[in-house]
Parts: C-alpha cells; structure tokens; sequence
C-alpha cells in the first residue's frame, strides 16, 4: 500500500526513481510523484494516475537533482488529487517527504501547526507530517554538525501514532535522505558508490543485491557516501547486509501480456520450489528447517490456529481440512482483521501460523502481535524474505516463488496451499498417519508441478470459455469440503480482477440463498471431483439446472456426468485429496485471468486494490 523509493548517487535520481516506481505500482496507483534535490532546492513533479503518466509530462530536465524521493500512491487520507500526490513540501519549503502509512493522530497535530502558522496545501496526514518536522527543526539547536535534520525527524516521530516507512529532504543538507520504519515496509539498498531505498526489493534490484532489511523503530540517515542506523531512543544500530537471491529477470514480465499471466505459468516451477529439500530421506514426512520448534512440543499441540486475510486466508481454510483429516488434530482460521478483536478464549497448548505472501499485511501483523503478547508462538508462512512477518514470528516457512507481482494473487497461492499440506503431512506423521500413508502423500505433493503443468493446458478451452461467458454481470462458484475454499478463491479472483460480482459457497449450502440468484443470466462454476461427494454435487448441478443456471463444471477426469447437465466441461487430472484444491484452482485462475482480457480491464493493477495493504 503506497510504494516509496529513494536515491542519493552521482547518477540523475529522478530516471532511478521512476524506474523504480514503476516496479513498486502493484503496491498502489492512484497517482504517483518524485522530488530531486539540488543544492537547497527542491524540483517536484506530482500528478494523478500511473508512473507512465507522470514520465510522459516530466520532461527530464525538470528533475535534475542526483538525490531524490519518488512515491506511488495508494489513497488513504484524501481524495486521489494532484495535490494529495506525494511528495509534500513543508510549507517553509525545508523538507520534503513521502510516505507510506497512516498518522492516526494527524487531526490533533494539524490544529496545533495552525496555529504555528504552518499552511497545508492537501488533505494528507503526511504533509502534517512533513510540517511538524519542520517545527521541530526550528526549534532545535543547530548544535552537532549535521545532527540538526536528523533530530528533528527523530522527535516528530515520537510523537506519531499510528504506521509510517518514510522518506525525507531537507533544504539546509544536500545529498542527504533521513529515512524511518514503523509497520510499513523499507529497505535500504547498498549499491557501488550510491544508496537506495524503497518499500521492496524489486524497486531497487537492477541496481544492487545488497539490502539491509530496517526494523521497526530505526531511523537510517544516508548521505552519498555512507548510511547510519539508530533507533528512536537514539541507540546506534549495527546494520545487517543481506544478500537478495533473486534477479531482475525474476520481477519482469518478459515474454507474457501480464504478470498474472506468467505467475499463473511459473506454477510447476514455483511448487517444485516451496518442496525443495522438504521431505525426509526415507520419503515418508515432510521436514522444515525454519520452524524453530522441537517434535516435542510440535507434538503437545491441541488446536492450530491459522490467521490472515485475503487468498492467504483462502489457503488457511484448505489447511485446516488437510490438518484435522490427516493429523486429526482441530485447527481454527480466522480473518486476522476480526481475530485481534474477538479476544477468543485459547487453549494452553494452542500454536499460530500466519499465512502472508507479502510478509507485510498489517491486519495479519497485528494479529500475530496480539497471539505472541498472550504468550503463544506464531509460526509464518511467507513469499517475502526478511519481511515484516517473518521477522517477527519465531519460525516459519519460506514460499520460495520468487517475486509475486500481479495484484491477483496465483503461484503464491497454490504454493500456500502446498505448505499447508506438507504440514497436514508432517503433523500427520507425527500422530497416526503410518509410514506406508506417508510415502504415497509425499508421492503424490511430488507429482503435484506435473499436474499443475497438464492442467495449465487447458488455457485455450478457458480463452474461449471466458469469451462466452464475460458478458454475464454475475457468478456462483461452488465446491466442497477443500474445494469449497478453491471456490471462494475462485469467486475472488473473478471479482477482483474482471469486476463481476461473483460469490463462492459451499455446494449444498446453495440452495440456502444463492438460488434466488439462478436465473439464465447467472452462471455456475462446480467442482466436481470423483468419490463420496460426487453425487450429491450432481444433485447440487440439478437443482441449478431445473432453474435454467447455465453450468460450468471443473471435473475430475473419472466423473461420469449425466448428459446435458452441463453447459461446458473442463476436465482435470484425478488426484489425491491434497494435491487436487491446488490442481483445481488452475481452471479458475486462467477463467478469471481471461474473462478480465476479454474485458480489457488492467489485469495487474485492477481498481481500488493494492497488492500489500499496510494500512488497517
Ligand atoms: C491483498 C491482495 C490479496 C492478498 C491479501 C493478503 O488484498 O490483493 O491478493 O491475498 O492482500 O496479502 P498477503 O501478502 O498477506 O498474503
């Protein structure tokens, strides 16, 4: 949620800074800005809309400054205006800012600059942002030599409540960025004779691999030469250099239209990479190296519970099918946004897992925050190395997919739900499943990229599906047991991206409300597997048909459906149970991806969403 990039080097920073901008949209894209420095001047160019935009009407020379600041907006505080674009200038003309985050206590502070005589230009909480640092310069003594800029960020954040991954200029220092983190994402890039910063890797990974991951609470003060860390109280920091393993291949879209496109395609490479190395010798368990917990008091566990928001939810729902059928043990999910207020009663012996690509959600964040203040260990399942999340959590499993860009999220995804069912599968072994039960389970999650694969064929029957079906304004996905989460994920995807209302339910619960919807005018996606619930799903499908619904059934390859039920059949490998929602949930990514082509909409960057929503 908001992107923000920085650089001090001898090159132009303004070209740095859009190119990075470019790579952080997926984070929001309301309207996007830079500010350069040159000597005690700052040049700014803001406006509504993509970084493509602002490139096209900022001439180069506009921006010629070798220090700088860039942001890519995500609408919080104010309407989506040039003037509510970042970067802000105080109004003195001292500082210039950017930032990621919400000032919760912004009001407050703002009638208090007023009366100060500091003017506001936007509605932002960050211009008041932006004046009270430039208050509190004023007031501080220009005593240290170059301490004075440095302080008096220092003491304005001390006085915010509430996010912020900030970015700022001052007049009186050229060739100087004060930069600080507090539950919005930043990193710093150590490059060969320059420094960056930005929200993720991706923005800064053309220029150096070098990145040092800030935390909560520090406050880096870069000059062209070199960087210090200290935190709020003023304690000096020994920064850790972490070296990013993927390139910038990885984050282009290369040869496909969208990102979501080629994330959909990188699947059986990105499920051969979350099990790499994660199975036991003897082929019977699943093993984890980061989970930080001995077999011993995995082994004392009565209830998981799995919390997160948005798909990552999605795959906690699937989790919990896999853990309770093959570990017999119970597993609460809960949205993280609800669970931190529900203050629900929790067993002695319960242990958390947080589920977040991004690593940065704040919801999920809070509510892991809230989990480890009651005294319990929260274990992450994350894409993103050195993420918020992960560093927080006392062990947790990499995703390894590489960089995740399209807002809809995909390989992230079904490598979510692959985590979840090498841990049904670890738990699992560790309580009744027996060796033989092992060793066809790790079998067939090995067998899962080539299925993936067989069933990504499938995306020219789904381009034609999708332009029959993208004229409908509304659509029912239905599933059960784990693929009733699939159709949720399904129903998401399809609604996130192309704009179609559409809903995912519970097969039988269908006919509890849904229903009323059936009508010529609104389809239904089911999935039908084989075995004991393939009957009643077809009953589920009759009842759809009796009312004219038009169907699109997903079915394994050994259904045998009666004639005429549906109106389009897609046919999928049979699998075992913890490798088909992830198998499944290919038809629905392509259906979705296709049917928001057909109607042209921006497949990566769809409206009102952002890819990691920092804010609560
Ligand atoms: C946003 C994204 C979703 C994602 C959710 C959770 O809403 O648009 O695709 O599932 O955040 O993100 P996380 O990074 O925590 O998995």
């Amino acid at each position: 949620m908001c992107g923000i990039v920085g650089y001090i080097g001898k090159q132009k920073a303004s070209a740095i800074i859009l190119e990075g901008l470019k790579r952080l949209e997926y984070r929001g894209y309301d309207s996007a800005g830079v500010a350069t420095q040159q000597g005690d001047h700052f040049d700014l160019a803001k406006k509504i809309g993509r970084v493509e935009g602002l490139i096209k009407t900022t001439p180069a020379l506009k921006l010629p400054g070798t220090t700088g600041i860039g942001h890519t907006r995500w609408a919080t505080h104010g309407g989506v205006t040039d003037a509510n674009a970042h970067p802000h200038i105080s109004s003195d003309q001292k500082f210039a800012i950017i930032h990621n985050g919400v000032v919760e206590n912004y009001a407050s502070i703002k009638k208090f600059l007023l009366t100060k005589g500091y003017t506001f230009k936007s509605e932002t909480d960050t211009e008041v942002l932006c004046n009270l640092i430039a208050y509190h310069y004023q007031k501080e003594p220009a005593t240290k030599e170059g301490s004075r800029f440095l302080e008096s960020v220092r003491k304005t954040l001390r006085h915010i409540e509430g996010t912020y991954g900030i970015a700022v200029m001052c007049a009186d220092n050229p060739a100087e960025i004060v930069a600080a983190r507090k539950g919005s994402p930043l990193i710093l890039g150590v490059g060969d004779g320059e420094l960056m910063l930005a929200s993720d890797v991706s923005a800064i990974i053309s220029r150096t691999q070098n990145v040092v991951y800030l935390k909560d609470g520090e406050i880096v003060h870069m000059t062209a030469q070199n960087f210090s860390i200290t935190t709020l109280d003023s304690s000096d920091v020994s920064p850790v250099i972490d070296k990013i393993t993927w390139n910038i291949e990885d984050s282009e879209v290369g040869a496909f239209d969208h990102f979501m496109e080629k994330e959909i395609f990188e699947q059986p490479a990105a499920l051969e990479n979350t099990m790499r190395g994660r199975f036991s010798e003897d082929g019977s368990t699943a093993q984890f190296g980061g989970l930080n917990i001995t077999a011993i008091d995995f082994r004392q566990v009565d209830r998981f519970h799995f919390i997160a928001c948005g798909s990552a939810w999605h795959a906690c729902l699937v989790a919990e099918q896999l853990i309770e059928r093959f570990a017999r043990v119970p597993v609460e999910v809960d949205y993280a946004s609800e669970f931190r207020y529900r203050n629900i009663p929790l067993s002695k012996n319960a242990l958390f897992f947080t589920i977040s690509q991004s690593g940065e959600t704040i919801d999920t964040l809070a509510a892991m925050r809230e989990a480890k203040r009651k005294g319990y260990k929260v274990l992450a399942i994350s894409n993103v190395v050195g993420s918020s999340i992960a560093r927080e959590a006392d062990g947790g499993v990499y995703q390894h997919v590489g960089p995740e860009i399209g807002v809809a999220s995909t390989k992230a995804f079904t490598s979510q739900l692959l985590v979840g069912a090498m841990l049904a599968l670890y738990i699992g072994r560790m309580r009744d499943m027996s060796f033989s039960g092992g060793i066809e389970y790790v079998k067939a999650l090995k067998g899962a990229p080539d299925l993936v694969r067989e069933t990504l064929k499938l995306a020219p029957q789904l381009k034609e599906i999708a332009k029959r079906y993208a004229h409908y304004k509304d659509m029912l996905f239905l599933g059960r047991l784990t693929l009733f989460p699939v159709a949720l994920e399904g129903a998401l995807k399809l609604k996130e991206i192309s704009y179609i209302h559409a809903e995912g339910y519970p097969a039988a619960e269908m006919k509890h409300g849904p229903i009323a919807l059936i009508s010529e005018e609104c389809p239904s996606v089911f999935f039908v597997p084989s075995g004991e619930m393939f009957n009643k799903v077809v009953s589920s499908m009759q009842e759809i048909k009796a009312r004219k619904g038009k169907i699109i059934a997903i079915a394994t390859q050994n259904c045998e459906l009666p004639s005429g039920l549906v109106d389009e059949l897609i046919r999928i490998p049979e699998c075992h149970e913890a490798v088909l929602p992830i198998v499944a949930s290919i038809p629905v990514q392509l259906l979705s991806y296709y049917m928001a082509v057909e109607l042209k909409r921006d497949v990566d960057k769809p409206r009102n969403l952002a890819k990691s929503v920092t804010v609560e």
